[in-house]
């Protein structure tokens, strides 16, 4: 059966760039047969955090919150596509992933992270890194950089320019890297149940 990989963009903003790596990500996976799919905050369109999935009795909790609980339950692995806002992480995204702990479990994640300028929303990649885990994923050390943003793909999602050349290189070991560990973990779970 082919990998199930959840792609998480969080930016909510109408001039949004992250959305086209999160796009080439998604169509990269797939190609490589991943089943790989877009889960974008904005569409998904989850309040400012009241209750956690799990604070809803049985059946009652909201229609999207539900969906995605059932995805999140169902994936193999996650990927976050994580721009960066003065340092830190975009808060849409992370809004929707607190609605959520025990659905994350013993899975692994990775992180790509990018920014208008050189840095690539590394100083946000950073902060992901700690969360994830707190979140009970296991966070790959591979990790994608995507500097200047808005140069390095088109609006089709398509890398173009030095940018887009890097992007291309990069990927494959990073989803190897991925695919490794979603693996691993798979192969774990069925040697032996999860602790808790
Ligand atoms: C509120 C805000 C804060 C930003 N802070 C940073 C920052 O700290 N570091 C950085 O490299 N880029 C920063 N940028 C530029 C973003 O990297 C760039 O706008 C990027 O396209 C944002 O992702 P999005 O288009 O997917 O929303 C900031 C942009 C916004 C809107």
């Amino acid at each position: 059966m082919a990998d199930r990989i959840l792609v998480f963009y969080g930016s909510y903003r109408s001039d949004r760039q992250g959305i086209r790596l999160a796009r080439y990500l998604v169509r990269a996976l797939q190609e490589r047969g991943a089943a790989a799919e877009l889960i974008d905050a904005k569409q998904v369109g989850l309040p400012i955090l009241d209750r956690m999935y799990k604070e809803y009795p049985e059946g009652e909790a909201p229609g999207n919150l539900e969906q995605l609980a059932v995805k999140i339950r169902e994936a193999d692995g996650f990927l976050f596509v994580t721009g960066e806002y003065n340092w830190g992480m975009q808060p849409g995204l992370k809004n929707l992933t607190d609605h959520f702990l025990e659905e994350w479990y013993w899975r692994p994640a990775a992180i790509a992270s990018y920014s208008a300028g050189r840095f690539s929303g590394v100083r946000a990649a950073n902060a992901w890194h700690g969360t994830l885990s707190e979140m009970g994923m296991v966070v790959i050390s591979s990790a994608l950089a995507v500097g200047g943003i808005g140069q390095a793909l088109d609006a089709d999602a398509n890398p173009v320019g030095d940018g887009g050349a890097a992007l291309n290189r990069a990927f494959p070991r990073f989803a190897d890297d991925l695919v490794w560990w979603i693996e691993a973990a798979r192969n774990q779970r069925a040697r032996m149940p999860p602790p808790y």
